[in-house]
């Protein structure tokens, strides 16, 4: 082959090639893409309907699917202490002190058997709290209501959809995070729990909080963020400040049920949220073992 057929082989290789590349990099960002957009879509609602631009216009759309129960509900499954004996006279059972719990499961399993107040008479079951044990990232509401009082799970009824949406805003779902409340049992007519309620329970909290370890606390409300910081002003002042509760870092927001009723106050919870993605970003890039948000698709960076 003389020197100007070698030269033109190669110049055709090198077309070849570079149309190669070409087409490997469109494919490469298409698929980019379209992973994009099926984030984007997977996006909740909220996203718009929360965004300060869009709040005056706001109509919440809450989804129809009952979110996916994350722990089995605690009906009648010993998960240990097999040989409890009821103390004779009611007195206190030690197997059932929450001090005593190493792990959640135990914890659990006391909390089902407590008889610390006088909701356990009138509760259907115990809602002790779920999702992921590993989380970096704690909601803690006020109470169960009658959809959590019937199938153990906390946040399952219509402010419990809402905060999955507000979840979705900051780019987890609920099985990255964990959801409880302030106390486990229903109090009847969904009244506020009062102070005796909130004592008995507080035992349970903080062991569930001590094992746990996670990295952010998000309270949910008056009730919750009093309850675990007494000296908080009330929530419409503290929301969305970052306070310290033994040591963990902890941002108030409004309770989802409170934004059902007050809907101009979701621009609030959105800036509260927006907080919160940072707080776990700064966190995820420091450990990545962290839960990691997702990158910022707000409204407002679009
Ligand atoms: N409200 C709460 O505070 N907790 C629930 O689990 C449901 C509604």
């Amino acid at each position: 082959m003389n020197h100007e057929k070698i030269q033109s082989q190669l110049n055709k290789l090198e077309q070849t090639l570079k149309y190669h590349a070409k087409g490997t990099r469109w494919l490469f960002l298409e698929r980019i893409n379209q992973d994009l957009l099926q984030d984007l879509e997977s996006l909740p609602e909220i996203l718009s309907s929360i965004s300060p631009e869009n709040s005056h216009q706001t109509k919440l759309q809450i989804p129809q699917e009952q979110p996916k129960p994350l722990d089995k509900p605690p009906v009648n499954k010993p998960l240990e202490d097999q040989t409890l004996v009821k103390t004779p006279g009611g007195g206190e059972n030690p197997s059932l002190d929450p001090l005593g719990a190493t792990n959640l499961d135990s914890l659990r399993f006391r909390t089902r058997n407590c008889e610390k107040c006088s909701l356990s008479q009138t509760r259907t079951t115990t809602v002790f709290g779920q999702g992921n044990q590993k989380a970096d990232i704690v909601f803690v509401g006020e109470a169960p209501g009658e959809d959590e009082d019937r199938t153990g799970l906390a946040f399952v009824g219509k402010a419990g959809k809402l905060l999955t949406q507000i979840i979705h805003s900051i780019g987890l779902n609920r099985e990255a995070v964990y959801i409880c409340n302030i106390i486990k049992c229903r109090p009847p007519g969904n009244r506020n729990p009062n102070a005796d309620e909130i004592t008995a329970c507080f035992p349970f909290l903080l062991k569930q909080l001590e094992l746990l370890k996670p990295g952010l606390i998000v309270t949910l409300g008056n009730v919750a963020t009093k309850a675990l910081i007494p000296e908080a002003s009330g929530i419409m002042k503290m929301r969305g400040k970052l306070i310290s509760f033994n040591g963990i870092p902890l941002i108030p927001t409004f309770h989802p049920s409170y934004l059902l009723r007050n809907q101009s106050a979701l621009p609030q919870v959105w800036n509260d949220m927006r907080q919160i993605r940072q707080i776990l970003h700064k966190r995820s890039l420091n450990d990545p073992s962290k839960t990691h948000p997702q990158e910022d698709y707000s409204l407002e960076n679009r």
